[in-house]
């Protein structure tokens, strides 16, 4: 886990969306963090510090004065961080911080500080967008401090427009990302995921089980990793991926295409969508009525799009996946030389830690030198693996 261990200062101002902060604080102790929390006098008109203590696992400070013989805790904290977290940060707050203001525990320790200092605004829209909050949002940038970039939508004031506070799930997404080291960077990784469609007429299709979250995986962590990612996606159950290129594909022939306008200048295709391996003769453009006898749709193979593009690449890198329900390893070899691929990760359907739609995966990866097999993993962790591969 990427934020095991980590010392996340985390600064709590005044504003309604104290309330997200609780769940951030739980998401962030599963991910195995160490916190120390910082509250203004504002932010505990909404919320008692005995919630974070609880939430948190951890020590509150509220008041600079109460200080020990030993240690000056405004000094202490930041020293102790890995990072300092403010969220929400207040219009007021950040005017303070903007001009070196250090008139309580949270902003001395801020002005203190000489950890990378991460913040998550939230406040109302014309409030954000005063002159006065954008200049010190520049000010601030320009010092170094990075912004978690408000959301948009329905505010507390009852009034529609940016100044949301991220989601805690996205909050620990992007330290995810900043604790991330960055050796895929110059990278560039065409990642598809999920399963195509392929019509029978205007309502009805065939498909099939891949809920696209092994390739998503992958487009995160890669992203993660510092790769330029373009993510191709079919029918998938997704997460939302900030700062990487996303294109929706329904059928093989455009999922084919979508790689194609990529793949020249790529550095690796890694191939996990679920493509349909057969699509009907033909396809009806209004809907087909019940009349009471059988329908029978003649099906012909469809374009296999991993087999086209290892005959077509050049330097490009090609991981491809197997999804077998018998013989595992002897079908997964066929395939690697079969569609000229560079690694093809082979993965048993049958195992109930590695099929459709969970979150865990135990994969063997077969290259013409050698087959690995590796244990059962979570996902994310599986597709750590897969792109130690693209870093090699
Ligand atoms: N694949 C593809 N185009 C297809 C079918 C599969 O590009 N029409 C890719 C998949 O994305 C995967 C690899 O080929 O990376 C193997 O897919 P899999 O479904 O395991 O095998 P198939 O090639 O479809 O062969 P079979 O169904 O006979 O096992």
């Amino acid at each position: 886990m990427t934020l095991k261990n980590k010392n996340i200062l985390l600064g709590i101002t005044g504003g309604i969306a104290c309330y997200k902060i609780l769940e951030l604080c739980s998401r962030l102790k599963k991910q195995g963090c160490n916190l120390k929390i910082i509250m203004t006098e504002a932010s505990m008109k909404f919320i008692n510090p005995l919630s974070f203590e609880t939430m948190g696992k951890c020590e509150v400070y509220t008041d600079i004065f109460k200080t020990s013989h030993e240690n000056v805790w405004h000094i202490e904290l930041p020293k102790w961080a890995d990072v300092f977290l403010i969220a929400p940060l207040s219009a007021n707050t950040m005017a303070k911080m903007a001009n070196g203001i250090a008139d309580n525990f949270l902003t001395a320790s801020f002005l203190a500080c000489d950890k990378d200092v991460i913040v998550a605004p939230s406040m109302n829209t014309n409030m954000l967008n005063n002159e006065a909050s954008q200049n010190n949002i520049r000010i601030l940038k320009e010092r170094n401090v990075k912004f978690i970039d408000c959301n948009s939508g329905l505010l507390a004031c009852n009034t529609k427009g940016d100044g949301r506070l991220k989601e805690p799930y996205e909050i620990v997404d992007y330290l995810e990302n900043y604790f991330t080291k960055k050796d895929l960077l110059g990278k560039k990784i065409i990642v598809t995921a999920g399963a195509t469609i392929e019509p029978i007429d205007y309502v009805r299709y065939i498909t099939n089980h891949s809920s696209g979250k092994m390739g998503y995986n992958i487009a995160k962590q890669a992203r993660n990793r510092g790769a330029d990612v373009v993510l191709i996606s079919g029918n998938a159950n997704p997460f939302e991926i900030e700062g990487i290129k996303k294109i929706d594909i329904k059928t093989n022939e455009q999922l084919k295409n979508a790689i194609d306008d990529q793949f020249d200048n790529c550095d690796c295709l890694i191939m996990a969508a679920a493509p349909c391996d057969y699509k009907p003769v033909k396809t009806y453009d209004k809907k087909l009525k019940k009349n009471g006898s059988n329908l029978n749709i003649e099906m012909t193979e469809n374009i296999d799009i991993l087999k086209y593009f290892g005959a077509k690449k050049k330097d490009q890198m090609i991981i491809g996946f197997a999804a077998e329900t018998d013989d595992l390893i002897e079908n997964a070899k066929k395939k690697l030389v079969k569609k000229n691929a560079d690694y093809i990760i082979a993965n048993d359907l049958k195992n109930e830690n590695a099929g459709f739609a969970v979150d865990t995966n135990q994969i063997s990866i077969i290259s013409k030198e050698k087959i690995k097999r590796y244990p059962v993993l979570s996902k994310k962790d599986t597709a750590d693996i897969i792109l130690d591969l693209v870093g090699d």
